[in-house]
């Protein structure tokens, strides 16, 4: 029933976007977590990875993709918390037990940039990661194609 009513919605959206109010993910408005996990890319929205995402992220900050992203106690445990209070309650082609870590991973959002992403765009942003090099409004939540 529920897979009917799925397959109901994917015929009759088939360009269904990938966030709710189409380009738009609200970003970071915590004070400590746009401060802290902005030094060496963009404050990525909590609403692009689920809650256990983050809590793997925020338990592992010492190993954080080859860098050492520590905070103090308290400091960690606050961000932590906004980010999971934040998150996406799923996330689409991800299972309840798989915890992916990044956002540009996710299945949705490989398909979305192979075919879109220009070798100059890559060239330009180096890294998948480097979001704001290819949506310049991405600080603000805004993620269309500029
Ligand atoms: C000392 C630098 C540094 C700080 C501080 C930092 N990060 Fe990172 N982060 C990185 C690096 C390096 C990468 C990998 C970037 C790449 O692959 O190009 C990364 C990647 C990520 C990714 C995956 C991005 C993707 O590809 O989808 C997430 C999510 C992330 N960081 C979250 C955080 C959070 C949350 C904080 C704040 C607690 C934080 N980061 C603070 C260095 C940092
Ligand atoms: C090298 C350039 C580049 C980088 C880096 C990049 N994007 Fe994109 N992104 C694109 C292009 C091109 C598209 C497809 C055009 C469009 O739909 O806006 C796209 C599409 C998207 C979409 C779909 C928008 C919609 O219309 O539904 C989202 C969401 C998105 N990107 C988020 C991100 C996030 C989050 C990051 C960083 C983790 C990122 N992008 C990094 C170029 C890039």
């Amino acid at each position: 029933m529920i897979r009917r009513f799925t397959l109901i919605l994917a015929l009759a959206f088939p360009a269904a976007p990938v966030l709710a109010d189409d380009d738009y993910m609200p970003p970071v408005t915590h004070p400590a977590t746009a401060e802290e996990c902005s030094a060496c890319h963009m404050a990525y929205p909590a609403g692009f990875l689920p809650a256990r995402s983050w809590q793997a992220i925020m338990g592992n900050l010492e190993n954080h993709f080859g860098e050492d992203a520590r905070l103090d106690e308290a400091t960690r445990a606050e961000i932590e918390a906004y980010l999971v209070s934040n998150a996406a309650p799923r996330v689409r082609g991800v299972a309840e037990t798989a915890t992916p870590l990044r956002i540009s991973e996710l299945p949705w959002f490989k398909r979305e940039h192979e075919r879109e992403v220009s070798a100059r765009m890559m060239e330009r942003a180096k890294s998948m990661s480097n979001c704001v090099a290819c949506h310049k409004g991405a600080e603000r939540g805004y993620f269309e194609d500029d």
